[in-house]
């Protein structure tokens, strides 16, 4: 029954380099047009999760299913359907927004490329820039182009790690607009953050991850306290 299958699943996954736990039986499950956001202090493995997720980083033990599919290392549908941004750019310093567009959308077979590529360039506000090389860009700069890069294949789930970092307000702001907007049509989201306004504006349900592991779940109420949110991150970390 294709109801009971999630658009992402993950089982027990765990991830241990060297003699250092960095994920202990981390599961996660995350539904179409469902917004998750995973918190947690620094070091905490979020990131390191989000690779294993990928198919980036191997995980040493634990599974991920995508649409029900057990997928493996380098797994073609993970490509297809995941988007992913990281803390890397994965963009070409030389080239220019719309040549890095362009070069994404031929590795990635994406039908009308160019155009959708013009687009996203408008809808990211780097249209005036499309002709610069992105070396000279500013980090904001990169990071609006890197979102219109992780946009351009249509992703079904958008795995976004710390999406709004170096982005001024007004970006943030349309970050924010695009993502409902993807999640109103029924992409699933799974977002990392240090920003707890825009976890609260954005998630439907926020996980705590402490020292590798899940240490508490929450769902989001919209109109739900600001204070309440940071308490009990507090105390999640705190008890993990
Ligand atoms: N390649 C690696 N080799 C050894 N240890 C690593 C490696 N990558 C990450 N780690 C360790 O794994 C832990 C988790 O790192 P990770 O980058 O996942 O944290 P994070 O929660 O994303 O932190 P931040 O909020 O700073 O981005 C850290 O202690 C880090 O030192
Ligand atoms: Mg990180």
């Amino acid at each position: 029954m294709k109801e009971l299958v999630h658009m992402l699943e993950l089982k027990n996954l765990t991830k241990i380099l060297g003699d250092k736990v960095i994920l202990r039986n981390v599961s996660l499950s995350l539904d179409r047009g469902e917004s998750l956001a995973v918190v947690g202090p620094n070091g905490a493995g979020k990131s390191t999760f989000f690779k294993c997720t990928v198919g980036l980083l191997r995980p040493t033990s634990g599974e991920v299913y995508l649409d029900g599919e057990l997928i493996s290392k380098n797994s073609m549908s993970v490509k297809q359907k995941i988007g992913f941004l990281g803390h890397e750019s994965y963009l070409y310093s030389t080239l220019t927004p719309l040549e890095n567009l362009k070069f994404y959308g031929k590795l990635y077979k994406i039908k009308e490329a160019d155009k959708k590529s013009a687009e996203l360039l408008k809808e990211v506000g780097l249209h005036l820039f499309r002709d610069m090389p992105v070396r000279s860009f500013s980090r904001g700069m990169v990071q609006r182009l890197s979102i219109a890069r992780v946009l351009l294949a249509e992703p079904e789930i958008l795995m976004l790690d710390e999406p709004h970092t170096g982005l001024d307000v007004e970006a943030a702001y349309l970050l924010n607009r695009i993502l409902k907007e993807k999640q109103r049509r029924g992409t699933a989201i799974l977002m990392i953050s240090h920003d707890f306004e825009q976890v609260q504006e954005l998630a439907d349900r926020v996980a705590v991850l402490s020292k590798g592991k899940i240490a508490d779940t929450m769902a989001i109420r919209q109109g739900s306290n600001l204070e309440a949110l940071k308490e009990w991150y507090e105390k999640a970390v705190k008890g993990a």
